[in-house]
């Protein structure tokens, strides 16, 4: 990849430009705001059926004067020095032409500018030294978003670029072999004219066309909220052998919540302690029946290890609450125990179904992983009702675990709704936003949970420094992208990550993503080795009923199969051996394994 953005340097200031490598967050536009009115418009004055049927003819009306002009100008801006040419490059399969481009002034060039996939028309307009301000890319959500170059009249001219909105934008050279979409950073230019080559490239991410997304984008929950709490969920955020962090939601008509909560065995007029929770407001704007929830979040702390709790969750003034369920927390000291290691729920029914058979078949287990795309789009908030519906019971029950896939942060939009649904330790790296990367222990195991969405380089050092510093015998790491798997691995995971997992010799590396089950035989520096005293098995499952095709099978795949139904790994971790099997919800055994280490 040729991206030379340093030799940019020299050529242009690159005022507000915070990093390189930086992640692109959702919610730096201007345009949310407005969107999200016009949505509520849109909702009060259409039938559900007319709403998903919306057309940009029968938008515009709602949409007001000065909207309009925002769409139009305020969606992605900067400031110039000197006189310019800028250049929108535009998918040429986009049905709609962006509605400000020839109201704003640009002009289809004779120019083309190609990736491996998309062919792009040049759009270009001459600005004076000043403001640029450029409209959104249309009113669906259309992928590939177009992206801009900018080129100074005077080619001797020194060009400054400044004052970006969204902020964190980076500059790149227009050239064949540069990036354009941060979130796909191997997708290159092949073919750029002549006349473009050289100039500023401000690439942009694919998924911002979803910020100004009405059509086609109206939803629906199946499973609306109440005043009384639901999606009740247990995480750690601290340490499993003394707290325990608990989650539920509720319509907005309840604004505040507690933790009841009392050892299992006490006396049934024990008194309960309480633990106020804090609560957040989420708006997803096109769910059409029902907008805003309320989610709440408590810590329970300073409980005694190795004991059964009771609890509740709600307002006990107005007695909505829910009934009340048990949690156990972890040992004082390590001893055998049981999790279950899931991925790829995609909010499925069959996930659901699985986690139900999961605790009928092994009551005692002690919490559930899941190795990334929980959901299938991590930014609508009525996929995450479906996941928490259909997993109920356990999550009452037992914590879950989970690491971040490319579906629960879409698109390069970030993971606003994972992280507004799950409490989890701020023990990550230091650069990276917390709760997405971060490590527990549970009796004599540890496990590192990736965020395979963020800069992977800057996940190195800190497994590097988590495996120093632990003392547990059995080593997880969990992330969503397979390090190894035929046609679909992962170079960039493979370079960074593997010499350290090596160094420390971790125990299993646990993925999904590729909806196929697969456990290699044991590996070391990419190499097949003797035993699992030498090497790292790598192990991938899918919680999820997805048949279809699967590429050969490796020479490194111990076994490699496409199950048709969702599976989990059951893992019994023991002092000297760790056993493993992998399950359907009847209990049928696609894999067994045990990994022994005096
Ligand atoms: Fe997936
Ligand atoms: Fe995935």
């Amino acid at each position: 990849m040729k991206v030379k953005p340093i030799s940019w340097l020299s050529r242009i200031t690159l005022l507000g430009v915070a990093a390189l490598l930086v992640s692109v967050a959702q919610g730096t536009s201007p345009i949310e705001s407005t969107v999200s009115a016009i949505a509520g418009r849109l909702t009060e004055a259409f039938t559900p059926e007319e709403l998903r049927g919306l057309t940009e003819e029968t938008l515009r009306p709602f949409v007001k004067p000065a909207e309009l002009r925002s769409l139009a100008s305020e969606y992605w801006r900067f400031d110039v020095n000197v006189p310019v040419v800028v250049s929108v490059m535009r998918d040429a399969n986009q049905t709609a032409l962006p509605f400000w481009l020839e109201g704003a002034g640009f002009a289809k060039a004779d120019l083309v500018v190609r990736n491996e996939y998309t062919t792009y028309e040049v759009w270009q307009r001459a600005y004076d030294a000043g403001s640029v301000g450029l409209g959104i890319n249309g009113f669906d959500k259309h992928r590939p978003h177009y992206f801009v170059s900018v080129g100074a009249q005077d080619p001797d001219a020194r060009l400054e670029l400044t004052n970006f909105v969204p902020e964190d934008q980076q500059v790149f050279e227009m050239g064949v072999g540069a990036s354009i979409y941060h979130d796909w950073p191997e997708l290159v230019l092949s073919e750029v004219p002549e006349a473009l080559e050289g100039q500023a490239l401000l690439p942009t991410i694919r998924g911002r066309a979803r910020e100004a997304h009405l059509i086609g984008a109206f939803r629906e929950t199946a499973f609306p909220s109440a005043a009384d709490p639901d999606q009740v969920l247990l995480t750690w955020n601290g340490d499993p052998r003394t707290s325990m962090a608990v989650q539920w939601r509720t319509s907005p008509s309840t604004e505040r919540g507690f933790v009841c909560y009392r050892e299992a065995d006490a006396a049934a007029d024990a008194p309960w302690s309480e633990v106020v929770a804090s609560m957040r407001a989420l708006d997803d704007p096109l769910i059409i029946n029902e907008r805003r929830v309320h989610r709440f979040t408590a810590t329970l702390s300073g409980l005694k290890p190795g004991t059964a709790y009771a609890y509740r969750v709600g307002d006990p003034e107005s007695e909505r609450i829910s009934d009340a369920a048990t949690f156990q927390t972890a040992p004082a000291t390590p001893e055998p125990f049981t999790f279950f290691f899931l991925s790829d729920t995609h909010n499925s029914p069959a996930a659901g179904a699985l986690l139900d058979a999961v605790l009928a078949r092994d009551p005692d287990a002690a919490f559930a992983l899941i190795s990334g795309d929980l959901v299938g789009t991590g930014q609508y908030r009525d996929d995450w009702d479906n996941f928490f519906a259909y997993g109920a019971p356990f999550m009452a029950r037992r914590p879950v675990m989970p690491s971040i896939g490319n579906h629960d942060a879409i698109d390069g939009l970030g993971a606003d709704l994972y992280l507004a649904h799950f409490e989890l330790p701020e023990n990550g790296p230091a650069s990276l936003a917390p709760q997405r990367t971060y490590a527990f222990e549970y009796g004599n195991a540890i496990f590192l949970m990736m965020d395979v969405t963020e800069p992977i380089a800057a996940q190195t050092s800190w497994i590097d420094a988590q495996l120093e510093q632990t003392s547990a015998k059995w080593n997880f790491a969990v992330m969503h992208f397979p390090p190894y798997f035929p046609e679909d691995s992962e170079a960039a995971i493979r370079e960074a990550w593997i010499p350290v997992l090596d160094r420390h010799h971790v125990d299993f590396a646990l993925a999904g993503h590729v909806h196929t089950y697969m456990r290699s035989h044991p590996m070391r520096g990419g190499e097949c080795v003797a035993s699992p005293a030498e090497g790292t098995t790598y192990l991938i499952t899918i919680s999820l009923d997805d048949g279809g095709a699967m590429p050969p099978k490796p020479d490194y795949a111990a076994v490699m199969k496409k199950p048709g139904v969702a599976l989990y790994v059951r893992f019994r971790i023991e002092e000297a051996r760790v056993v493993l099997d992998a399950l359907d919800r009847d209990g049928n055994v696609f894999d067994m394994y045990t990994v022994e280490r005096p």
